[in-house]
């Protein structure tokens, strides 16, 4: 497999990216990581443009991206649908094919419940450059990348029975998207993982994407496994990865998009009865020992997990997030 297979592949979910590919992504993602230390230039992209469309606020995806694109020696227009024709309506399908007639990516983040991920197939099928996924409803590709190539980092490349538990958390930030989740679940059996997902039963995950997840597991050795306790999750993991996400799994596109603001009052309702389902060092203890904590970030301090458990040792939230960089990069050089 060489770099120039990838050109122009879309990047909207790892599912649609064979192991080989992703391998690939990942040794590359790797080497950049090596010449960034070493400040060897590595611009891959050199005077290549990417236009990063931002419908939601974002710390780590924005600034991995756009620094990456510098660093790849070509430059990143950060926008927002203010900035934008999409303000006055003007649809995904014009949008790509204007965008794509003007630079080298598009990448997207839009994570409106039943729109994003629709949104983001109908930019890519009116481009003709890729479409890069910055997190939709159902994925984050770009998330699950970097947490694969930071458990490779800590444990190696053999992952078979790694045990992660990816826990719900209660956070009162705001109601998170489910795609964090599923990218992982959807990810992680490939690699052979250990999967056990706890979660009250008010926050099912969506059952369309746990099914394709299950048979991740099934033809490539790895587990997925369900609890609605938190304690039992934690069990002898190798790693923890508590997290808030919404619950939007109780519902269709439809149904939400029909009755939104009775929806958030439900989820509001059924989240209040979960407020101790926090990751704390007694949780840690079950855990085994030397357990990591993983977390994309932002982290709801107090909520989802105690000072104590995010700023110990156990923490490895400041590589994974450093890897989004990595992964970002390898990402835009293999298909731009
Ligand atoms: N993890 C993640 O996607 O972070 P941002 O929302 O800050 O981009």
């Amino acid at each position: 497999m060489k770099n120039k297979d990838f050109k122009g592949k879309h990047f909207i979910t790892l599912q649609d990216w064979k192991k080989a590919e992703i391998d690939h992504a990942l040794n590359l993602a790797g080497s950049l990581k090596k010449k960034y230390y070493k400040w060897t230039p590595h611009r891959m992209l050199r005077d290549k443009t990417l236009f990063m469309m931002f419908f939601e606020q974002s710390t780590r995806t924005r600034n991995s991206m756009e620094a990456g694109m510098t660093q790849l020696g070509g430059h990143a227009h950060d926008l927002t649908p203010d900035k934008m024709q999409l303000s006055h309506g003007e649809s995904a399908r014009d949008t790509a094919m204007v965008l794509s007639r003007m630079g080298h990516g598009i990448a997207c983040r839009n994570c409106f419940y039943g729109i994003g991920n629709k949104y983001l197939n109908e930019l890519a099928d009116n481009s003709r450059i890729p479409i890069m996924s910055l997190q939709d409803d159902l994925y984050h590709p770009m998330q699950g990348l970097a947490d694969l190539m930071t458990i490779q980092e800590y444990f190696g490349k053999e992952l078979k029975d790694i045990k992660i538990a990816i826990s719900w958390a209660y956070a009162t930030s705001h109601a998170k998207p489910l795609s964090v989740p599923l990218s992982q679940i959807l990810l992680f059996p490939r690699y052979g993982m250990d999967v056990t997902v706890a979660a009250p039963k008010e926050f099912p995950l969506l059952k369309s994407i746990v099914d394709t997840a299950q048979n991740n597991a099934v033809e490539n050795g790895g587990k997925l496994n369900f609890v609605d306790d938190m304690d039992a999750g934690f069990e002898d993991a190798d790693i923890v990865i508590p997290k808030n996400w919404g619950g939007f799994g109780n519902y269709t596109f439809d149904e939400y998009n029909a009755n939104e603001a009775e929806c958030m009052k439900e989820m509001k309702a059924n989240l209040e009865k979960h407020k101790d389902w926090i990751c704390d060092e007694r949780r840690m203890g079950l855990a085994k020992k030397g357990v990591k904590y993983m977390h994309a970030l932002p982290a709801d301090r107090g909520n989802e997990v105690t000072p104590g458990v995010i700023d110990s040792e156990a923490a490895i939230i400041y590589d994974e997030a450093e890897n989004r960089i990595h992964t970002a990069k390898a990402i835009m050089g293999l298909t731009m």
